[in-house]
C-alpha cells in the first residue's frame, strides 16, 4: 500500500463512523489537507443525506462545494456532532500538532465546536513526544519578529514560512527543535504571546479518537 492508498483507507474508515450521524438537519465539520481531501471526496456520494459542512479552510470549502456538499459558516450552525481532520503528529494522549497546511486557526475553532473529533492519519504521524514536526504558529504580520524572539526564549528555532498567507491574512512561523513535554502548558504559554493568533498544539482540545492507517489496516487509538 502506498502513502495515498493509506490516506484513502483511513478516510473511508472515518466515513463508516460518520455515516450513522448523517441526517437532513446535520452539519458536520471538515478539516484540511491531503487526508481530509480523501474524506471529502468519499463523502460526496452522501451529499444528499445531510445538510452540509463547516470547512476549516477555503481550500476545503471549495472542494466540498465541488463534491456537491453545501458549506455553512460556523456562526450559522450550532455545535457540530463530529469533526474529521488530519494531523501532523499525535501522541499517546491524542494531543496533536496541526497546521502543516496553514489552516490551524480555523481547525482549532472547528475542533472546539464539535462534540467528537475524529483524527485521520497514517502511522508516520505517531510519536511519543510532540515536537519533531516543526510547530506552526500563526502570527499577526507586524508581530512576526517579536513572536520569533519569544519562541527562541522558549528553546525553539522559528522559521518564517515565506510566501504563505493564511485564510485569515496572517503569517506562519514554523518552530523547530521544541521537545513538548507538557503540551497543554506550552499551548497556553504560546497563546499568551502578543501577536500570536493560534499555535498548532491541540492539547486543550485533543482528538477523541485517532484512526491510524498502517500497511495491515486501520488502528483505532483512544487516549491512554
Ligand atoms: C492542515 C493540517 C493537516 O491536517 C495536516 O497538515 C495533515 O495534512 P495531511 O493529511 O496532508 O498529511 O493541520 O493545517
Amino acid at each position: 500500500m502506498n502513502a495515498d492508498d493509506m490516506k484513502k483507507s483511513v478516510a473511508l474508515k472515518a466515513l463508516e463512523q460518520v455515516k450513522p450521524l448523517l441526517a437532513e438537519d446535520v452539519v458536520i465539520g471538515i478539516g484540511t489537507g491531503s487526508t481530509a481531501n480523501y474524506f471529502i471526496d468519499a463523502l460526496g456520494e452522501y451529499a444528499m443525506d445531510f445538510k452540509g459542512a463547516v470547512a476549516s479552510s477555503q481550500a476545503s470549502a471549495d472542494r466540498l462545494k465541488a463534491c456537491g456538499i453545501d458549506v455553512f459558516e460556523l456562526n450559522e450552525t450550532g455545535s457540530l456532532p463530529v469533526y474529521v481532520d488530519g494531523a501532523d503528529e499525535f501522541d499517546p494522549q491524542l494531543n496533536l500538532i496541526k497546521g502543516g497546511g496553514a489552516a490551524l486557526t480555523r481547525e482549532k475553532i472547528v475542533a472546539q465546536a464539535c462534540q467528537r473529533f475524529i483524527c485521520i492519519v497514517d502511522a508516520s504521524k505517531q510519536v511519543d513526544v510532540l515536537g519533531a514536526f516543526p510547530l506552526p504558529v500563526e502570527v499577526i504580520p507586524m508581530a512576526r519578529s517579536l513572536v520569533a524572539r519569544a519562541m527562541v526564549k522558549l528553546g525553539g528555532d522559528p522559521v518564517y514560512r515565506e510566501g504563505v498567507v493564511t485564510d485569515n491574512g496572517n503569517q506562519i512561523l514554523d518552530v523547530h527543535g521544541l521537545n513538548i513535554q507538557d503540551p497543554k502548558q506550552l499551548e497556553q504559554q504560546i497563546n499568551n504571546i502578543p501577536g500570536v493568533v493560534c499555535n498548532g498544539i491541540f492539547a486543550l482540545r485533543p482528538a477523541d479518537v485517532v484512526l491510524m492507517s498502517t500497511p495491515d489496516g486501520v488502528d483505532e487509538r483512544r487516549p491512554l
